[in-house]
């Protein structure tokens, strides 16, 4: 199948304004790539980075969402407003926020089904901790973790996952391609089991964890991945070009 290769950014807490300069430069250099390009700059960005983006390919996201479209609750954002924003897409259930806003599988699951509802393309994280890989546990907390929190309503066009270790997030241990090869193998034919051929081998299936210029094309050679999340290297635009440029 031949699924467009995604390259996402995940800023994280980080960036301020004087950083939309690392986004003018990335356009300058890759606005025109045929991949597609996403970048997810914390939400005070969003619509700064958006009004820069504007007519360039790269599109831009927020990190989590509220599962509410609107209402109490402070210091939250809804998906209606990262969209109003100018964002396109949302990362749900990053390993940071599982583990730091204890959020569950049933809430990342809500929230999806809050951005789809809103037209936001969703990319839902999943990923095992070092304790669980060391017991074998890895497969089965994908697993449950895919279960959980994807929608029955996902499709391939508006769902993207990403597995990323959480062992090998801002380590700079990447996972070896034989460890990403049987992951990224078994989460593909748990979505083709879960929502048929056309669906679970549309999906685009990243990789996230210590992704870099200079291992960004042996992870893309990987039959199953389909681009990254990147955390680190999407901050300077000539590290994230270099990955863009592996795709
Ligand atoms: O969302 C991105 C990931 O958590 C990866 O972060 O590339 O800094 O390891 P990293």
């Amino acid at each position: 199948t031949d699924r467009r290769k995604l390259a996402a950014g995940n800023w994280k807490m980080n960036g301020l304004g004087a950083e939309l300069s690392e986004i003018e430069a990335l356009i300058a250099s890759h606005g025109a790539a045929s991949s597609e390009l996403l970048i997810c700059p914390p939400a005070t960005l969003i619509e700064r980075m958006a009004r820069v983006a504007e007519g360039s390919a790269l599109q831009i996201g927020g990190q989590d969402c509220h599962a509410a479209a609107s209402g109490a609750h402070t210091g939250d954002t809804s998906a209606a407003m990262l969209r109003d924003a100018g964002a396109s897409h949302v990362i749900l259930g990053h390993s940071e926020r599982r583990a730091g806003h204890r959020e569950s599988d049933a809430a990342v699951r809500a929230k999806t089904e809050a951005a789809l509802a809103e037209g936001l393309v969703a990319v839902v994280c999943v990923g095992e901790t070092l304790e669980e890989r060391e017991a074998g546990r890895t497969l089965e907390v994908i697993a449950s973790q895919l279960d959980g929190s994807v929608p029955d309503a996902a499709t391939a066009e508006t769902v993207v996952i990403a597995y990323e270790p959480v062992w090998a997030i801002g380590t700079g241990k990447v996972a070896t391609t034989t460890e990403i090869t049987e992951v990224h193998d078994d989460i593909r034919a748990r979505l083709v089991a879960r929502f048929g051929d056309e669906v679970g081998n549309g999906m685009r299936v990243l990789y996230g964890g210590s992704v870099k210029p200079g291992n960004a094309a042996e992870i893309f050679a990987v039959e199953n991945v389909d681009g990254a999340l990147v955390g680190g290297a999407s901050l300077k635009a000539a590290d994230f070009g270099g990955i863009i440029a592996a795709l």
